[in-house]
């Protein structure tokens, strides 16, 4: 195994002392790049994703490009109900599109249990080639959706506003709600210890529908999953992080559920978090994927805001608080890495700076 040259990101993962603070961007590999466009335009999304060397070139082209200290393989969340059996459609401006939708019992058993050897061996395929490729310049992250978020695109069927499909099935048909969600679990569970297997260097499972759940529901519907998943995963010091959006409460109960960083959407002031679970979780984020549309300066001010909400000390991650906007200026978020690396250092003691 390659020895990892910047791995700043791991070592802020794990709380250990670091000379700054690391960053990378959520969907960093993405349209906002005219050299992603550039390959998009030969191949469709899930081509790319399927094809290994054109993932592995997208998946480096951020760190190439805007400078971030670790990479997240392209693919998308919706590869495991593909697998699962569901044809997925990616419609250019509408975004994912399942023809049929999981509504009931009979929907249910068409879904096939995964073996990500097989069934996902494209991803897997990719992560062992980005990892060559990188040549230990960065961590590479693997990723996965939490069986909530899935569970919503598989019932929904699309984007959803409002989500009655699938919060009609939570109150009208919670077990057959939950005999998905454990599935998914499962599979969540191999897929990402696979790609581990692979070479991913971390994992993070995004929650991108948390917060439209109840505080209870949350509990109930996703995060017991996610501690099952974080227990199961078959690690060595991996790190496991966590993005459940739009979750502002039990962060006590968050900061327990085995996960090693919880990343923090916009709306949550990162200081008053880091006082009430930053000694058991690193965190990340949290700047507003908007501020990207401001000029320089403001991006600066907004950065340095959050930077000096968390602190002195290890265990930050900057990020986003979401992806990043697909019609952002991509010389705006080399301006953002620039400044988080320039203006970090004075938050991490000499002694950190071994
Ligand atoms: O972070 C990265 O750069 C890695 C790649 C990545 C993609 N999707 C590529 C992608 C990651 C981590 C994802 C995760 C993902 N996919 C999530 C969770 C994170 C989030 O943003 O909430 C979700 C909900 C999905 C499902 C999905 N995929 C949607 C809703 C869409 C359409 C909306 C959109 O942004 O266009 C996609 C398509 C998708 N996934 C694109 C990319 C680069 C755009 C497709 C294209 O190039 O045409």
């Amino acid at each position: 195994m390659n020895k990892i040259k910047n791995d700043i990101f791991l070592r802020a993962c794990r709380k250990q002392p670091v000379e700054r603070t690391p960053i990378w961007i959520m969907r960093q590999a993405g349209r906002y790049l005219p050299e992603y466009r550039a390959i998009r335009q030969k191949a469709d999304f899930l081509t790319m994703c399927k094809t290994p060397e054109l993932a592995a070139e997208v998946t480096i082209q951020p760190v190439d490009i805007i400078g971030v200290d670790a990479a997240i393989i392209f693919s998308d969340i919706l590869v495991i109900p593909e697998a699962m059996g569901m044809k997925l459609e990616m419609h250019e401006g509408k975004g994912p599109i399942f023809h049929k939708p999981i509504r009931n019992e009979n929907d249910a058993k068409s879904l096939k249990k995964i073996d990500p050897a097989k069934d996902l061996k494209y991803v897997l395929d990719a992560v062992s080639l980005t990892k060559k490729e990188l040549n230990g310049r960065v961590p590479l992250i693997g990723f996965s959706g939490s069986p909530w978020t899935l569970l919503t695109y598989m019932v929904e069927g699309k984007g959803s506003k409002n989500f009655s499909s699938v919060k009609s099935l939570i109150y009208n048909n919670p077990s057959l709600a939950h005999s998905v969600l454990s599935r998914l679990a499962d599979a969540v569970t191999d897929f990402l210890s696979a790609k581990i297997e692979a070479g991913a260097d971390a994992v993070q499972i995004f929650d991108t529908w948390a917060g439209i759940l109840s505080q209870n529901d949350f509990e109930e519907f996703s995060l017991q999953y996610i501690e099952m998943i974080v227990s199961n995963i078959k690690r060595k010091k991996e790190p496991v992080l966590y993005f459940p959006k739009g979750v502002h409460f039990k962060l006590r109960k968050l900061s327990r559920c085995g996960a090693d960083v919880i990343s923090l959407d916009w709306t949550m002031n990162i200081g008053k978090v880091r006082e009430k679970i930053g000694k058991t979780v690193a965190l990340q984020g949290n700047l507003d994927p908007a501020v990207l549309y401001a000029g320089k300066e403001k991006i600066k001010e907004e950065a340095n805001k959050i930077l000096g909400l968390y602190g002195e000390g290890s265990g930050h991650i900057f990020n986003l608080g979401h992806g990043i906007l697909p019609d952002v200026d991509p010389e705006n978020a080399r301006y953002l890495v620039k400044v988080v690396k320039e203006e970090s250092g004075k938050y991490h003691k000499q002694s950190e700076k071994a």
